[in-house]
């Protein structure tokens, strides 16, 4: 028998300062109008100067851990998903393991972008397909803002920063939430709709001042139409192989991008008002961030009550894209 997938906890970390659309409006030719009403984004946040996404990724870790009364040395792997690591190498999940003292601990970092709390969630169930008494700590961080091309309007917007940390374990008896499926897809001949650069394409010397290649670039109206069509197919299909209807979902938690892919997304599966999540307009797109911080919040929220069945989905670059179905 396959063990069963739990969430035995989960943290949030989000930076204090926050970023509205006005103080966008003074860098770029935009207005809170126009991104409201687009996107439904009314403010993100920002990290400090000081900090990286390993930074964030360990405060949501030490707290997912001790809400799971779980020791660092206990841990048998650290995964990471994030597009806006430190560094290209060491991986965040090196970092965050390193400075907790989860030495006994295997890490490595998920490259799935916005998907990526999807892509780990089906990690976990293969890692604890291969060791059922794994103890995973899954941290999703996310710097975005620092990958941000200031001057480019359709995309400065659009992104903030965010962790979240989760305890995964196989256990008797249901958690926090177990996962019940998760179905990952991938479309790598559309990669170019949604680029985060920085990587070995950029051909800098020492001195050069960095370029477009640098920072976040994205074909929007093409992603949009994608995101959309996508995260409807994969929920209908994840609902479908399940043998439910959306009418047994108690809420819906799609990926935070844009209130009006949220809705489209919705509406297409018939999960409409309360059905649906929303927190979009406080944190903007926090990439891998986004369904566990929208998760989270919905619980401290009474939004999802013990017993519930949850329905996530996630689409970004890749492309890739997923759903996922967890009970409370
Ligand atoms: O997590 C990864 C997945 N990412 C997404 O899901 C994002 C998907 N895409 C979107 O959310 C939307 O496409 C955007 C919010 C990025 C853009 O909205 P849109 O309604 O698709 O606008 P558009 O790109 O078609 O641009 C319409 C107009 C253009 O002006 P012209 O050419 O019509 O004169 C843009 O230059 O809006 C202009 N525009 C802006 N105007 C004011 C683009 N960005 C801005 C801005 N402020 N920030």
């Amino acid at each position: 028998m396959i063990p069963a997938c739990h969430l035995l906890s989960l943290s949030t970390h989000v930076p204090d300062a926050v970023l509205t659309n006005n103080d966008i409006a003074q860098r770029v030719d935009t207005s809170d109008d126009w991104i409201v009403s687009r996107t439904g984004i009314r403010q993100r946040h920002i990290l400090p100067e000081t900090d990286n996404a390993s930074d964030l990724g360990l405060a949501a870790a030490r707290k997912a851990l001790a809400d799971a009364g779980t020791e660092p040395e206990e841990l048998t792997h650290v995964l990471a998903a994030t597009c806006t690591p430190d560094a290209l190498s060491p991986s965040v999940a090196c970092l965050v393991a390193g400075r907790l003292g989860a030495r006994n601990a295997m890490a490595f970092d998920i490259s799935a972008a916005c998907s990526g709390f999807l892509y780990g969630l089906s990690l976990c169930q293969a890692l604890l397909a291969q060791s059922p008494m794994a103890k995973i700590l899954f941290v999703c961080t996310e710097a975005l803002t620092r990958r941000l091309n200031w001057t480019d309007r359709s995309t400065c917007i659009l992104f903030g920063d965010a962790a979240t940390a989760c305890l995964v374990a196989s256990v008797p008896d249901k958690q926090m939430a177990l996962v019940e499926d998760v179905l990952c897809m991938s479309d790598g001949t559309q990669s170019e709709l949604i680029v985060v650069g920085g990587g070995s394409r950029c051909r800098y010397k020492k001195g050069d001042p960095v370029d477009e290649d640098f920072f976040v670039a994205m074909r929007g109206r093409e992603t949009y139409k994608y995101a959309v069509r996508n995260m409807s197919q994969v929920c209908a299909e994840i609902l479908s192989r399940n043998n439910l209807t959306a009418a047994q979902v108690d809420l819906l938690v799609p990926h935070q991008a844009n209130l009006r892919i949220i809705e489209a997304v919705g509406s297409r599966l018939g999960l409409t008002g309360e059905k649906v999540f929303i927190n979009v307009d406080k944190y903007g797109n926090t990439s891998s961030a986004s369904i566990p911080l929208a998760l989270a919040e919905a619980r401290a929220a009474g939004c999802i009550a013990e017993g519930d069945r949850v329905l996530i989905t996630a689409f970004g670059a890749g492309l890739t894209w997923g759903a996922s179905l967890l009970q409370f």
